[in-house]
């Protein structure tokens, strides 16, 4: 039985099959309709959460299963004070799949030591976020027919932003992938990263203007400043609007370039980027929904044996 807590937790070939499943459900709809009947996922979210929670939901229920779960720590028995590892020794009673989002870094990892079924990692602290990093893959591969062979800016809140250290971690098993890592002084990416760039040899550069890098990029991905993981009200506030994609910044930017988003969105990209047509990151949510059905019917397969 396999869990998801790394995009790494997958191999590039593995991958691949999983990117091929998710392009046929979004081709074939109705062959994948009744796949999941009979089967439960519980979504288990101590933090909030719309797009992936809802979109582990959506993929349960467009593969034929049914969900249950709770979206908020405080109405759950973590209220009480249950911990983690027995509450997915319970929920292994209810469920055949779970995902699960939660503030503390490797508490999905805890949970699936324990768990009678596969556990997914939904987001944990500021640590990692591979179904969103599944989603930003299967959205680039389908938009630009491969995985590398390209320049790759990743701007604003390096130092908390989950999707960013999990899409890292995936994207250096490309051939010729190349990093621009954009963000103030205050938000670069924890120095584990920056090690693991050094140590394979993986080229980067961390700058703080993103005006002065647009026109080499083949992909932007922008994101928000992780309010909840700032230890005071002020250096957020100092380092909300630091960067603000709109449409003047976009015309130095090449006319293939993709702009990506996990989303939620602030102010970091203007409202009037989002009819460009570079502008990808609501195709993303859309992807997101077939690549979590390929990933729990792949994890179900897992289980059987
Ligand atoms: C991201 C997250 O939760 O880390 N959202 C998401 O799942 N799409 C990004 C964010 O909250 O900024």
């Amino acid at each position: 039985m396999r869990h998801l807590m790394n995009p790494l937790d997958f191999s590039v070939e593995e991958l691949e099959k999983l990117f091929d499943l998710a392009n046929d459900i979004e081709n074939n709809p109705a062959k994948y309709a009744h796949a999941c009947d009979g089967k439960i996922l519980a979504t288990c979210f101590y933090e909030p959460s719309t797009r992936t929670r809802l979109s582990f939901e959506s993929a349960m229920l467009r593969l034929g299963g049914q969900v249950l779960g709770f979206s908020e720590a405080t109405s759950s028995s973590a209220a009480k004070g249950e911990s983690v590892s027995d509450t997915i020794r319970v929920v292994s009673c209810y469920a055949d799949i779970c995902a699960m989002r939660h503030p503390k870094e490797g508490a999905p990892m805890v949970a699936a030591s324990k768990s009678k079924i596969p556990v997914i990692n939904a987001g944990d602290g500021g640590h990692q976020h591979p179904t969103q990093t599944l989603t930003d893959l299967l959205t680039i591969r389908t938009k630009k027919g491969q995985l590398g062979n390209c320049t790759i800016g990743l701007c604003g809140d390096l130092k908390f932003g989950r999707t960013v250290h999990s899409l890292i971690n995936a994207l250096v098993r490309y051939e010729n992938v190349r990093f621009i890592l954009i963000s103030p002084e205050e938000l670069r990416i924890p120095s584990y990263l920056r090690d693991k760039l050094t140590d394979m040899g993986v080229e980067f550069q961390e700058v703080i203007k993103l005006e002065d890098v647009m026109p080499e990029l083949d992909l932007l991905y922008m994101t928000r400043v992780q309010k909840e993981r700032f230890f005071n009200e002020e250096d957020y506030v100092r380092l909300k609007d630091f960067y603000v994609l709109n449409k003047q910044k976009m015309e130095n930017a090449k006319e293939d370039m993709l702009v990506l988003h996990p989303l939620p969105r602030v102010n970091e990209i203007s409202v009037e980027v989002d009819n460009d047509p570079r502008a990808v990151y609501f195709d993303q949510a859309q992807y997101g929904v077939y690549v979590r059905m390929a990933l729990i019917l792949t994890l179900l397969e897992s289980a059987k044996n």
